[in-house]
């Protein structure tokens, strides 16, 4: 386990959660204080302040990347090159051409890659996924994600050359890849609008954008992310098809509401900003953000020869995305996503199927009256004329 911050914590304590298998064998941290007092928290028989020593660590066959951002390049490529299966946090890079270098690298070494991108291996999320995969939404048209809370917990984050950028690289990559997963991953991304400013915080980088994703197929992904948002961690998901809606709440109204006085300190849930009054427990974070679903992927692929949900290809996508948003928010123009790795459909299957009221109109949409009869809205297939008619109710016998 490279790094002992917040994820190192999360992933290690999904890994060993309840009667886990899995055991994290040596965690990394430059610091040695650091590294001592996380393998004696949590069980790990032996820790390093040397990159390249817990990287080779002969009892590990799993490097797990847990560093700031600015660090996943030199990780990936020393442990690709120590021949380790690898896993990495979000984002996978800082920009598109340094995932493309990563990637590659993996690849060519032939070495086993996940991107651990969690929120689309929330329970939740995994359900939606297959309903959507059966057809419960029919055509999906629009997908709506939004992660918002009062600010990452950490300076690096803050500081765009240790980061990348502001929100949208912290938080626009989990809301791109539900989009991306739920529109289709073989559905090439087209182009991007992308507003973001800087609203609130005395930093160089956004702490606020809003985007959208166009794909090939004419479906679009909507992404809200901020750093300014008061009262929590604001993680939703909305997903629109031709038959179906789905709406998807992970952490603040999740059916858990509790009122306390504040009478002690007391952890509640990642990033709440209150522990007294009505708060927001979250029954258990592992679980509900998905980590757990997410190791159990990578780890039964890793030993089935297979791949997981989520690679390095699918962190490269993201990235190559997250650059178009830094360009659109830039320029105000619709910017192109430039992918000079495209694996999914070449041409663009945006079929419109009408539905058919009779052999003369399409059906546009129906109604049923207050009354009780039923309204429909025709358009006539030759000339276009548009129509309504009321159904009289047929009697009953
Ligand atoms: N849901 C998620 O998937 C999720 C959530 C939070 C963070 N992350 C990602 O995880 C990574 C780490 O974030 P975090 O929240 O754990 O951050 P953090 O600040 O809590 O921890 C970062 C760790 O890296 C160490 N570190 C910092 N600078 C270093 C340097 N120059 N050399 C070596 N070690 C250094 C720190 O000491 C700490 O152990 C980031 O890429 C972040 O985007 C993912």
């Amino acid at each position: 386990m490279l790094g002992t911050g917040l994820i190192g914590m999360f992933y290690t304590m999904s890994i060993h959660g309840q009667r886990s298998r899995d055991r994290v064998v040596n965690v990394y941290s430059r610091n040695p204080q650091r590294a001592e007092e996380f393998a004696g928290k949590w069980g790990i028989g032996s820790w390093s302040t040397e990159l390249d020593e817990a990287i080779n660590h002969p009892e590990s066959d799993v490097v797990i990347v847990a560093l700031p951002n600015f660090l996943h390049k030199e990780a990936i490529l020393k442990a690709v090159e120590a021949g380790k299966s690898v896993l990495c946090t979000k984002p996978l890079a800082m920009s598109g051409q340094e995932a493309k270098e990563i990637l590659e690298a993996a690849e060519k070494a032939g070495v086993f890659h996940g991107y651990l991108e969690d929120l689309v291996y929330t329970p939740k999320t995994l359900k939606s996924l297959a309903a959507v995969k059966d057809g419960a939404l029919g055509r999906i048209l629009w997908t709506r994600s939004r992660e918002a809370h009062p600010g990452p917990h950490s300076d690096w984050f803050w500081d765009a050359e240790q980061s990348g950028g502001g929100a949208i690289i912290d938080m626009g990559c989990h809301c791109i890849e539900i989009g991306r997963n739920f529109i289709g991953k073989d559905v090439r991304p087209v182009e991007v609008m992308c507003w973001a400013d800087t609203q609130v915080k005395p930093i160089d980088a956004e702490d606020h954008a809003l985007g959208w994703v166009k794909y090939a197929n004419g479906a679009i992904g909507q992404f809200e992310v901020s750093w300014t948002f008061r009262g929590g961690m604001d993680l939703r998901d909305e997903v629109s098809g031709t038959e179906g809606t789905i709406r998807l709440d992970h952490f603040l109204r999740t059916g858990f509401e509790m009122y306390t006085s504040g009478n002690r300190d007391s952890y509640v849930a990642e990033k709440a900003e209150t522990e007294e009054g009505w708060i927001f427990p979250v029954g258990d974070e592992v679980v509900a953000l998905g980590y757990n679903d997410m190791f159990t992927d990578m780890f039964n692929a890793l030993e089935q020869g297979k791949q997981p949900m989520e690679t390095f290809y699918d962190g490269y996508v993201v990235n190559c995305i997250m650059d178009a948003c830094y360009r659109s928010a830039k320029s105000k123009k619709w910017e192109p996503v430039e992918l000079e790795i495209w694996r999914g459909k070449e041409a663009a299957d945006n079929q419109k199927a009408h539905n058919e009221f009779d052999e003369k109109h399409w059906l546009i949409k129906e109604e049923r009256l207050p009354d009780g009869r039923k309204k429909v809205i025709l358009k006539n297939k030759e000339s276009g004329k548009v129509s309504e008619k009321v159904m009289e109710v047929k009697s009953e016998k």
